[in-house]
């Protein structure tokens, strides 16, 4: 213990040896640690680093944001590529998207010389005021799950570990340092925690932080049932939890330690040199459990090679044309036509002579380099973002002349929205309104007095309420928060170079009354505690439940092409406990251009005997189909989809039955049904 090696001496030690088994690395570099260097470990320092411990060579271990392209500094002297925003990427419904996105991302954080990206961000998206409802993926666990295990295989393929976060129930900005997120064990296992599981379970992540609230009085960082009881002994996690920034400030050493929180950032408090030692000597914490804190640590610093031949990891890369054009696809795939009355969209560059582009977001850059904006820690620096109106001006060049009054063009064009600024789309806070600010709704009114063909594309990371003025817009488009190429990517849209095909991932509410989280004060914002009242019934399970009629549902989204749906075929009549039932149906685009569709599975229990949503999301396809063409979707079903959790027997548990099968265009628009039944 406490040797000092020499270089040499060093490179002959086991743990340095590649070739070696993973864990026997582990174990060599554990068992030559010190207690002090150990607690030295459990720290980290300048915001993004660990401690190095150079008498073994451990190096730093650093660690970046964010979700939407990696941000090695705070002042953007290094560039890097700006991604659409977690909503429309997930908005997309391309599980293939959020691979390669992860893949491209961690490429950059490879190349900036980092180990580990802090994101994905999965939180639920439990109310549209959340301030960070841009930097989550959506209100459906199922979904939730299947873009989240996706993003993080893409980052790891890369040697890159992901970090899934915010573990869990941090649904809201507004007290988040300090409240308790109230919810019961079924919403816990039926909404919130698939997808967090799924990413141990199905993606092997190596990296889970913890949230700032407390979940049913106890908060993230010292959470023993959710750190050590879920995370670690039954989902099986091999990876390191981190504390959020500052997460433990209120929380206690010997907790933290026992929950087996292995890092605390960004510095030292509650895992000082001082705290440790005090609390070790006073018994508060054994030995076994600091070792086996560290070791996962150590664990994940061996997955990302830091002990190794730089060489021969994968090679990293930052602001390649390979990745501004994926961004650019994200964008484009993501963009959700809202509403399109009479074919107003897409536009014809050989027909319209005059093209007005007016409104707050046209040539307003979401990355402005403005360090207090870009919405909080996932702000990040690109080299360029192409703003709406610059992607218009390309488009249009020698073609349509850009001008900015609607009274004296042939189409008009808004762009509306909100921006990373407080009390919008941010961190720390949720939004101040539900609404539109009050100019932009003046704007909107008063231009289409002045033109008839007025199109609002809303660039914004949450639902907004538009019930004030969208009977008197035919055209209305979701652009989200697009990335660096997102005006290009809209341009590409607007013009029909591209078929929108986008669809909702949370639910558009007419009015935030509407919102399950809205019902009471004591459920948002709540104060000590949020009580999480609605239980599972979060985003669509409530508005069909309650019979609410939504602005826009989820799943929703049109094309400037129609598919039709035929021939459901359920393969079995009765299913049995082992089986896997198979679920086919043929999708036609029939209108006249090419296109893309969100086909999705959503199943009913009919007969159940505790109160089941009136449908759920158990699968989905996104598919692309020339005009005529048909393609058969299969997906396959097995007692898992069909099962609740039941806080009685403290299980999931199936009941025999009947079970609804129902195929549709959005959770709102089901074009075949079918049935099937359940026996044990
Ligand atoms: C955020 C995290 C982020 C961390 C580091 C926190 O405030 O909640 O998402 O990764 O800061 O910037």
């Amino acid at each position: 213990m406490n040797e000092t090696y020499s270089e040499s001496e060093l490179q002959s030690l086991p743990f340095m040896n590649s070739n070696l088994d993973l864990e026997k690395r582990v174990e060599d570099l554990l068992s030559r640690l010190t207690l002090a260097e150990k607690f030295k470990l459990s720290s980290g320092r300048l915001m993004w680093h660990t401690k190095p411990i150079k008498r073994l060579g451990v190096k730093s271990f650093t660690m970046y944001d964010g979700p939407h392209g990696v941000r090695p500094d705070t002042m953007g002297e290094k560039k890097s590529t700006y991604f659409p925003s977690a909503i429309c990427r997930a908005a997309t419904w391309d599980s293939k998207l959020s691979f390669e996105f992860g893949k491209a991302i961690a490429e950059e954080v490879r190349e900036v010389g980092a180990h580990m990206l802090l994101a994905p961000g999965i939180n639920i998206q439990r109310t549209p005021m959340n301030g960070r409802t841009f930097e989550y993926q959506t209100e459906d666990p199922f979904l939730n799950k299947i873009l989240a295990v996706a993003t993080v295989k893409g980052i790891q393929s890369q040697n890159i570990a992901a970090c899934v976060k915010h573990y869990v129930c941090n649904n809201q900005e507004i007290n988040r340092l300090t409240s308790s997120s109230e919810v019961s064990e079924r919403a816990l296992q039926e909404i919130y925690l698939p997808a967090f599981k799924a990413t141990v379970q199905e993606a092997d992540a190596w990296s889970f932080m913890t949230c700032y609230n407390k979940v049913n009085g106890i908060f993230g960082s010292e959470n023993y049932n959710l750190l050590k009881e879920r995370l670690i002994d039954k989902w099986g996690f091999r990876g390191f939890t981190v504390s959020d920034w500052n997460a433990t400030a209120f929380t206690s050493t010997e907790g933290c330690v026992k929950a087996g929180l292995s890092l605390e950032m960004p510095t030292a408090k509650i895992y000082s040199k001082k705290n440790m030692t005090k609390a070790f000597d006073e018994g508060k914490f054994t030995l076994n459990q600091i070792n086996e804190n560290i070791r996962r640590l150590l664990r994940v610093m061996f997955l990302v090679g830091l002990f190794d031949d730089q060489n021969k990891l994968p090679k990293g890369s930052r602001n390649t044309p390979e990745h501004q054009e994926l961004a650019r696809t994200i964008a484009e795939d993501g963009i959700v036509l809202l509403k399109n009355d009479n074919d107003l969209l897409p536009l014809n560059i050989n027909k319209v002579n005059k093209l007005a582009v007016i409104g707050p977001n046209a040539n307003f850059r979401v990355q402005g380099g403005d360090i207090l904006s870009g919405g909080g820690s996932s702000i990040n620096f690109p080299p360029y973002e192409i703003t709406p109106l610059e992607g218009l001006r390309h488009k249009c060049k020698n073609n349509v002349e850009i001008l900015e009054d609607p009274s004296k063009a042939d189409i008009t064009v808004i762009f509306a929205g909100l921006n990373h600024n407080h009390g919008m789309d941010a961190e720390g806070e949720d939004k101040e309104n539900f609404r539109l600010p009050l100019e932009q709704i003046k704007l909107i009114k008063e231009t289409v007095q002045k033109n008839p063909n007025t199109i609002v594309v809303l660039i914004s990371g949450s639902p907004i309420e538009m019930d004030d003025w969208i009977e008197q817009i035919p055209s209305v488009v979701k652009a989200w928060y697009g990335g660096m190429e997102a005006g290009a990517a809209i341009a590409n849209v607007l013009f029909g170079d591209v078929n929108p095909s986008g669809k909702l991932t949370i639910t558009f509410p007419r009015k935030l009354s509407d919102s399950p989280a809205h019902a009471s004060k004591r459920s948002y914002p709540g104060n000590e505690k949020v009580f999480y009242d609605e239980g599972i019934f979060v985003g669509y399970r409530h508005f069909d439940s309650k019979n609410i009629d939504p602005l826009f549902p989820f799943g929703y989204g049109l094309s400037y092409t129609t598919f039709t749906y035929n021939n459901l075929t359920i393969d079995k009549e009765v299913m049995r406990e082992d089986d896997t039932i198979k679920i086919s149906v043929d999708i036609t685009n029939s209108g006249k251009i090419m296109g893309k569709e969100v086909v999705q599975l959503y199943v009913r229990d009919i007969d159940s005997s505790v109160e089941r949503p009136l449908k759920e999301l158990k699968g989905f396809l996104k598919i692309s189909l020339e005009s005529g063409q048909t393609e058969t979707v299969v997906f396959e079903l097995n007692k898992n989809e069909l099962s609740f959790y039941n806080p009685r027997e403290n299980s999931w548990v199936v009941e025999k039955g009947i079970f609804k099968i129902l195929i549709g265009s959005s959770s709102r628009d089901i074009r075949l049904e079918g049935a099937f039944e359940y026996l044990e």
